[in-house]
């Protein structure tokens, strides 16, 4: 395993921001995961996976080591469904398409979700009315302070709205080696109720719809709203949809009757970000490098050589402006290495 010094990071993270990691080192295995976790001379070490929900606001000093362990394994099968078990290293959507060919249902509406399968639980990834949670089984991970693989299962994981037990009580105490799914092999319960997914269907005059059309419905929606990183650096959503309580949304609604909204519960609204954001102006917008995307206000884009702080900066801009018109305030999706 080879270390590297002085390392551009631009190429490791879909935001495609120029940072340097001091020292760099690539895994492809278990084994050599704990080797590098036990190396004295880095005392400190930041474990990157796909790079695709974060944004880098500054150099990091520490040894960054990338998860690139590969593998997809049946781990057992019945006439209904099968477990499956995905190493940490494998691309999100080449394991999700994997899985369609297969015919292996759950993961359709998250077709195109940028980053690797090991990230995935952290902030329990979801698009379309589909989360993560929903096939999955266990994961397993690599406590950072003695090298032993521990099982989490769904409940230890603790999953919520893009929040998990590993962004929270367990932040920087793991690193994620492998994700365990449950998925359907016939009876596949399609979720195709989210609006933009039935309107691609019926446009394309499909009726009974296989997960394979599901999948590629999300993918030419997701194409034809929000940027591919290889040409357009970002990290999807960079904020969270802000959940309000219910007399905040009483008021809120009353004075933005047009606004979009989702009832969470009795008492908890929540409204699209990407709705509060367009509505101060900023869909669109470019300051220099950074800009905010012109088909989806709730992603920032680089634009070639933005730096993180630039990045920062607007997100900055756009949450004080969100604030003082709406009373309402939104957080960062993606995490802020700084
Ligand atoms: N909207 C606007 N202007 C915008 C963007 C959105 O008015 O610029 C409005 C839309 O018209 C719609 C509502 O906001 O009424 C919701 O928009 P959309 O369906 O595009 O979804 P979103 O809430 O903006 C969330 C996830 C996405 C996920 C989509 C689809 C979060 C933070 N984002 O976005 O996830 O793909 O739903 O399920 O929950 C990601 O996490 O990186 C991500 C892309």
């Amino acid at each position: 395993m080879q270390i590297r010094k002085d390392f551009s990071l631009k190429n490791y993270n879909t935001f495609g921001i120029n940072a340097t990691a001091r020292f760099f080192a690539e895994v492809t295995s278990v084994e050599e995961l704990k080797k590098i976790l036990q190396h004295k001379d880095y005392p400190e070490k930041f474990i990157l996976g796909g790079g695709s929900n974060m944004l880098l606001v500054n150099d990091i000093e520490a040894l960054v080591i990338h998860v690139n362990i590969k593998g997809i394994t049946i781990l057992s099968e019945d006439v209904n469904s099968v477990t499956i078990k995905v190493m940490a290293g494998e691309n999100w959507h080449q394991m999700v398409l994997w899985t369609i060919e297969k015919d292996f249902g759950g993961l359709e509406n998250m077709s195109l979700i940028p980053g690797n399968t090991g990230t995935a639980p952290i902030q329990n990834i979801g698009a379309y009315g589909v989360e993560l949670k929903d096939s999955f089984v266990c994961c397993e991970a690599m406590n950072r302070i003695n090298q032993e693989l521990e099982t989490f299962s769904k409940e230890d994981c603790k999953f919520g709205y893009r929040e998990s037990f590993f962004k929270s009580e367990g932040k920087d105490n793991f690193v994620i080696t492998s994700v365990t799914l449950k998925l359907t092999k016939n009876n596949h319960k399609l979720n195709t109720s989210y609006g933009a997914i039935e309107e691609e269907l019926q446009n394309k005059n499909i009726i009974n719809p296989t997960i394979k059309d599901v999948s590629n419905a999300v993918i030419a929606i997701r194409n034809n709203k929000l940027p591919d990183p290889k040409k357009l650096g970002n990290s999807g959503s960079f904020f969270k949809n802000p959940i309000i309580t219910k007399s905040q949304f009483e008021i809120f609604i009353e004075k933005h009757p047009t606004s979009p909204f989702y009832k969470v519960s009795e008492s908890e609204y929540k409204i699209p970000a990407g709705w509060l954001i367009e509505q101060c102006g900023f869909k669109g917008k470019r300051y220099g490098d950074a800009g905010v995307h012109s088909k989806q206000a709730l992603v920032l884009v680089n634009y070639d050589n933005a730096t993180g702080k630039e990045i920062l900066n607007l997100a900055h801009k756009i949450i004080n402006e969100v604030n003082s018109k709406f009373e309402i305030i939104i957080k960062p999706e993606v995490n802020l290495i700084k």
